[in-house]
């Protein structure tokens, strides 16, 4: 069976890390996002190819995936002329579909069991099924309402304030029967959460809920960029390297290299060829992108750095997300902010008044 991974959106939110590094592979710890969603998809067993919908910068997400040693997935990768919207793509994907799909937004982790979707989808004869998260927030999502049987009585598309007793929220994962899917025009922008969930809805088409408990998170804002690694080194997401580990691992590249007087503090990720010189913290919850170098006596706290980044003596980051490249001068001091490549922090004692 064909699975599709929507993942041509623009990564507004995730701005300026997704200026040049689209959503799909922006690095959790030093792994593309979008490999940890093969990893559920390789896990149904009967999953040959998977068609990434692609717009926004395909040729990067090409040619990151294209270069990783074999993924055990066929990789099918289209492109839409201009942005389809999530229903547009995946009619723009239709011809390559054979049988029941697999959709998938190409920024949400989930820790779920995908061959039970397909069975709640066959067993209950369904066109459509939607998997459902409770939350305890969910203005910022699709909310679905269902029956007590599981079918799905309603779709409100980011409800912001609207007072409603229902907290399931549309989890971003479906399995479709292509025969439903002429409902969306040819050729025409068009929205899976707005238009066509509604209409299956208004049609009495069978749509059906499948409800899911386990970790599932959307990777698209920094807050939850930063939560994804948070969760995957406290084992609430398990994965390497910390699910063999463990809690608060220190997990240190062979190739890195920490300076004598270095205080390390778990659970940390240090990746090949960091160098961080004596005096220096690395606290917990914090990530070094590959070839990072930390200056002496240097403080980073709970932040991500992505590679190539260097960070000055007595330097200080905390709550901080960095992209690859930057540069942070001795003694500055940095909280709270997520900055694209290559920005350069200034040394505030030799800053102009
Ligand atoms: N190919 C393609 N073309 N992909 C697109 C397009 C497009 O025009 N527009 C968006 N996408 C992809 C994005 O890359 C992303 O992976 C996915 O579709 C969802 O888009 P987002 O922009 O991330 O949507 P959202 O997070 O605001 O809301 C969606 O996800 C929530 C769960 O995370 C909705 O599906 C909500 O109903 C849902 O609750
Ligand atoms: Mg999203």
């Amino acid at each position: 069976m064909k699975a599709i991974l929507l993942a041509g959106g623009k990564g507004t939110r995730l701005r300026p890390l997704t200026s040049n590094m689209p959503k799909p592979i922006v690095p959790i710890l030093n792994r593309p996002f979008l490999l940890y969603q093969l990893d559920l998809l390789r896990r149904v067993g009967s999953v040959d190819e998977v068609i990434l919908s692609l717009n926004y910068q395909p040729d990067r997400i090409e040619e990151l995936i294209g270069s990783l040693p074999d993924l055990g997935l066929k990789i099918r990768y289209l492109v839409e002329p201009q942005p389809m919207g999530t229903a547009g793509a995946i009619r723009f994907a239709l011809d390559f579909l054979d049988d029941t799909a697999i959709i998938f937004n190409g920024d949400v982790l989930a820790e779920l069991d995908l061959k039970a979707v397909l069975q709640f989808h066959r067993t209950r004869g369904a066109n459509a099924t939607i998997v459902l998260k409770p939350v305890e927030n969910p203005s910022a999502y699709g909310l679905v309402e269902v029956d007590q049987d599981g079918n799905v009585k309603r779709f409100i598309e980011k409800p912001g304030n609207q007072k409603l007793d229902c907290n399931t929220i549309n989890a971003g994962v479906y399995v479709i029967e292509p025969s439903i899917l002429h409902r969306i025009p040819k050729d025409t922008p068009w929205s899976i959460e707005r238009s066509f969930f509604p209409a299956l809805v208004d049609d009495g088409e069978r749509f059906v809920a499948y409800v899911s408990t386990g970790y599932w998170i959307d990777i698209g804002t920094p807050r939850s960029y930063r939560q994804v690694h948070r969760d995957i080194m406290d084992g609430r997401f398990p994965t390497e390297p910390f699910r063999s580990r463990p809690k608060g691992a220190l997990v240190v590249a062979a190739s890195a290299k920490i300076e004598d007087g270095v205080t390390l503090e778990g659970p940390c990720f240090i990746d090949e060829e960091v160098v961080v010189k004596t005096g220096a913290r690395i606290g917990a919850y914090t990530v070094l992108g590959r070839k990072c170098e930390v200056g002496n006596n240097a403080n980073i706290e709970t932040s991500i750095l992505w590679p190539s980044c260097a960070i000055g003596e007595q330097a200080s980051l905390s709550d901080v997300v960095l992209g690859q490249g930057c540069y942070i001068a001795p003694n500055a001091v940095v909280s709270e902010v997520t900055l694209g490549d290559k920005t350069v922090v200034p040394d505030p004692s030799k800053t102009a008044d």
